[in-house]
């Protein structure tokens, strides 16, 4: 447990916090491209506390600006989309993609107070179905070479979806291997043959024991966390009765993201991302190293159980997502259906809208979440003292040499999973379609 203000230090992201700080020093999802793709792009956006618009203009470039017009307030995201900017309905003063006022049509002829107006505005980018933003001092970092990066669009499916309750407790569970053996646990063993798009469903390494399976007979994994150039890699090892080792690698990815295997094809790099300090949302970037992704089957799948525009699921507190006693004895672990994201999003809302850390009792398992924390304290301490260099990332190694991470499931024949987790991974990786090879 830690204290009340320690859990404030690292859990509130609005402008001047400590966290919100780090968190300013890092590319973050703003939209899904998908959110574009309408006649008039413009999405409201609201990201690390601040209200914001995001619009793509008529040649095509993308702004994120402050939501709220610099004159008296109105909001932009009823703007008039047209000469290449953003108009404000209310006394139509336009502003171009950097937030710069170009035109006030009330104000006398001549003037030039526009010269002098300027909404908030951030760089943003799009990447592989994302549109990231980067809301910090200084310019941006370069993005990291991650496979969900390098490989082609083609390859990566991009989705998103909100959760009602602070990012740390989302990201926490990211980084809990033990959950997947209770929460995630399936009575009955589904035909791995169905999987496709969906976690925890296929097999087991390259064997024919179904993930859910093996999940269920070893719940007593034995975790190890080491630093890595991206933040963290965990080692879950479960000890198997017939003297094997399964062995899943996951990643922490600072400050906010995990990268984890969702199946031999597919691994999922998945951010937290602070709406404000009681919501959040999740953006995962779903990343073949197989085929192409079948984008609209994935899509298909995750529309099904969100709604739009805001991606909030259809299971939540007020339908009680969904839970049933009957289910819950017969089928799976939490009565609420099959949908895993399901599963961890009551895990982590149930918390509360932000987790009372002054109550909580940390187990041996939660070696991941401890070292994590100690992380977040020092990266605060360092921006404190103005040391951005000692940050993850942001620490003169060049983000094009971090590569992966590497996130697999293996079964290793005896105690030699180190190597048969690598060998695994490179397996996939040289046979893959796109550069791969870490
Ligand atoms: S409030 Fe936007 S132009 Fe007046
Ligand atoms: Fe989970």
């Amino acid at each position: 447990m830690i204290s009340q203000e320690m859990n404030d230090t690292l859990t509130r992201i609005g402008p001047g916090t400590d966290a919100g700080a780090v968190h300013r020093l890092y590319w973050q999802p703003a939209a899904l491209s998908d959110e574009l793709m309408t006649a008039r792009p413009v999405v409201p956006v609201t990201l690390l506390g601040e209200r914001l618009v995001l619009f793509r203009n008529e040649d095509g470039a993308l702004g994120l600006i402050g939501r709220h017009c610099p004159h008296r307030g109105a909001d932009l995201c009823y703007g008039r989309l047209e000469d290449n900017g953003l108009r404000c309905p209310f006394h139509g003063w336009h502003f171009d993609r950097n937030g710069q006022c170009v035109e006030q049509p009330g104000e006398p002829e001549g003037s030039r107070m526009h010269e002098q107006i300027r909404a908030v505005s951030y760089p943003v980018v799009e990447r592989n179905g994302i549109v990231w933003a980067y809301m910090g001092p200084g310019d941006p970092p370069d993005f990291p070479n991650f496979d969900c990066f390098r490989a082609p669009e083609s390859h990566v499916f991009a989705f998103k979806g909100l959760w009602e309750c602070n990012w740390l407790q989302a990201m926490e569970v990211g980084i809990d291997p033990a959950h997947a053996s209770f929460l995630h646990r399936f009575l009955q063993d589904e035909d791995p043959a169905d999987s496709y798009g969906k976690q925890f469903r296929d097999k087991a390494g390259n064997t024919e024991i179904p993930m859910t399976k093996l999940l269920r007979d070893y719940p007593r994994p034995d975790i190890l966390v080491e630093d890595a150039p991206h933040g963290m890699r965990l080692t879950a090892l479960r000890r198997m009765e017939d003297g094997r080792t399964h062995v899943r690698i996951t990643n922490q990815i600072f400050p906010g993201a995990i990268c984890i295997p969702m199946s031999r094809e597919m691994t999922i790099t998945q951010w937290h991302v602070p709406i404000d300090d009681t919501h959040c949302y999740w953006y995962s970037m779903f990343t073949s190293f197989g085929a192409p992704v079948d984008k609209a089957k994935m899509r298909d799948q995750r529309l099904r159980e969100h709604r739009l525009p805001d991606y909030a699921p259809l299971k939540n507190a007020r339908n009680n997502y969904g839970y049933d006693p009957d289910e819950q004895r017969a089928a799976t672990y939490t009565g609420m259906g099959l949908d895993i994201n399901v599963h961890d999003q009551w895990a982590v809302e149930s918390m509360g809208a932000i987790q009372d850390r002054t109550q909580e009792h940390l187990g041996k398992t939660d070696v991941g979440i401890i070292r994590y924390r100690r992380m977040l304290r020092d990266a605060i301490a360092h921006v404190k003292a103005g040391r951005l260099d000692a940050l993850p990332m942001r620490n003169g190694v060049s983000p094009a040499a971090i590569s992966g991470p590497l996130s697999n499931d293996a079964i290793a024949p005896d105690g030699d999973w180190q190597k048969v987790n690598a060998a695994s991974d490179a397996e996939r990786r040289a046979a893959c379609s796109w550069d791969a090879r870490l």
